[in-house]
């Protein structure tokens, strides 16, 4: 589908399907080649996300209902747009025009609407359909918004951050045998923009020389050779800092030696959302500028139960020295996370790290599949974060880490273990705490634990499902535009 802007004096012959938006309570308003018979809105009362269709003398008209001027935002924006987009797919139409009302860009602003329509319209019509040998052809090839020239920024804004996270779900929804690590770092190596993206890439030769014994430790039972993706991106003017973005990218997690239940291992391909958010977020960069030097570095491998795999109770040494007794070989995501991190710490000397991880089945029991589980070690850092999750419908909530939990994470015959064991219970924050001692002491942390949000969510229209949501590039663009 191709999403186009229009102003509104454009005609709108071309179209099959007009869709105008209807605030609850008002009547749908349409130019007089749109009229249609004025039964045909009887008893539509404008709630939110009710559709009714009528033809006019010329075409069809889609009324959708906005609901409640009072109860409108961004996140009600999106959804009423790709609601559209659905509508109009399942109506068979070609061509289709969404009329934006004055109402909606006078309260919101033209920006936050511009971009919310362009993220809804985009990512309401995305599929994945490369595993099937049929695919079914879209039959809706374009989708226009009607809207005064001065949206036009704040839609290719919102289209940028719509592909970005596009692309995250196709690397999300690529099955393990379709996606390596040596895939993700190939998908990686295609963000590169001359002058502003490099990519390198850490083979497992030079992690064994940097000394990355616990990354190392998990791959060692995969046929698949791990890789670490480092991207860095350059900002246009001058530099306000200098952030790392960290991510969690497990092909695919067996559970290793201490291997996972059979019922819905298959969801663990899942497993490199926390690298795919990441790798989106350099998508978006490569068509938008923000004003801080980002580097993105990925941990991926598979966790396998292969010959040479990690066994419970084998002792790991990480890139800082410090060593780990491996107690559960499925607590594997802190293994990689805490390498990747001691490399951010030595090599690129950030200002601020956040990670993004599935780490955690806990932080599901905790708190679902809407909101995900945050651990800030700065209350600034915090406060952006939350922010801009409820700007972008990407939810944050805030979970602690205390000094208890670090205790718990002390080794009987190694420095640490990576898990707490007896029944401490509180499991993602055992896995923040295992990583706390890897950051580097002056550097502000966050650890986002996206294991409920990186797919299964409810529907939402733009979002939800069982496939990969593609958590994460808009969540941190926006921290970026923001960020203080
Ligand atoms: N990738 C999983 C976490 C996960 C589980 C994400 C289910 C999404 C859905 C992680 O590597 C893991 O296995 N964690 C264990 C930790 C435990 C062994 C301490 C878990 O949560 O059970
Ligand atoms: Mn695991
Ligand atoms: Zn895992």
């Amino acid at each position: 589908m191709k999403l186009v802007h229009l102003e509104p004096h454009a005609r709108l012959d071309a179209h099959e399907l007009v869709v105008v938006l209807v605030i609850e309570g008002a009547q749908p308003e349409l130019a007089k080649d749109l009229a249609v018979r004025d039964w045909a809105w009887n008893g539509f009362q404008g709630e939110f996300r009710e559709a009714r269709t009528a033809d006019s003398a010329h075409r069809r008209v889609l009324a959708v209902g906005a609901g409640k001027l009072s109860a409108l935002d961004a996140e009600r924006v999106r959804r009423l747009a790709a609601l559209a987009v659905q509508k109009a797919e399942g109506a068979g139409a070609k061509t289709a025009a969404l009329i934006v009302p004055r109402a909606i860009v006078d309260k919101l602003g033209a920006g936050v609407v511009g971009t919310a329509l362009a993220e809804g319209a985009v990512l309401g019509a995305y599929k994945w359909e490369k595993g099937k040998t049929k695919p079914k052809p879209a039959k809706l090839e374009t989708f226009a918004l009607v809207a005064a020239k001065d949206m036009g920024p704040a839609i290719e804004k919102g289209r940028a951050l719509a592909e970005a996270t596009a692309f995250t779900r196709d690397l999300q929804n690529e099955p393990a045998n379709r996606l390596t690590p040596s895939d993700m770092a190939t998908a990686a190596k295609s963000l590169v923009k001359p002058g502003r993206i490099t990519c390198n890439v850490i083979d497992e030769k030079a992690m064994a020389k940097l000394g990355m014994g616990l990354l190392l430790g998990v791959a060692a039972g995969s046929r698949q050779p791990p890789r670490l993706i480092h991207l860095v991106y350059k900002p246009k003017g001058k530099s306000r800092g200098k952030v790392a973005l960290v991510g969690k990218g497990l092909t695919f997690d067996s559970g290793g030696i201490s291997i996972k239940p059979a019922a819905k291992m298959d969801e663990m391909r899942f497993d490199m959302s926390g690298g795919a958010a990441v790798l989106g977020v350099f998508h978006a960069l490569k068509s938008m500028d923000v004003p801080f030097e980002v580097h993105g570095l990925v941990g991926a491998t598979e966790n396998m139960p292969g010959e040479n795999a990690t066994k419970p109770g084998d002792i790991h040494t990480a890139m800082n020295g410090t060593t780990v007794e491996v107690l559960n070989t499925d607590a594997e995501g802190r293994l990689v996370l805490a390498d990747v991190i001691c490399y951010a710490g030595a090599k690129v000397k950030p200002d601020v790290i956040v990670d993004l991880a599935t780490l955690t089945g806990a932080v599901v029991t905790a708190l679902g599949h809407e909101v995900a589980g945050m651990f800030a070690s700065d209350e600034t850092l915090e406060r952006e974060l939350r922010a801009a999750g409820e700007d972008t419908g990407e939810r944050l909530w805030p979970l602690p880490l205390l000094d208890a939990h670090k205790d718990a994470m002390k080794g009987t015959f190694a420095d640490l273990k990576n898990i707490s064991g007896g029944d401490l219970g509180a499991g993602s924050s055992a896995g923040a705490a295992f990583l706390a001692p890897f950051v580097p002491e002056k550097t502000a942390w966050a650890h986002l634990d996206i294991a409920g949000v990186a797919w299964g969510g409810a529907n939402r229209d733009w979002v939800g499902g069982s496939m990969g949501s593609g958590y994460g590039p808009r969540l941190l663009m926006r921290w970026l535009e923001t960020r203080g």
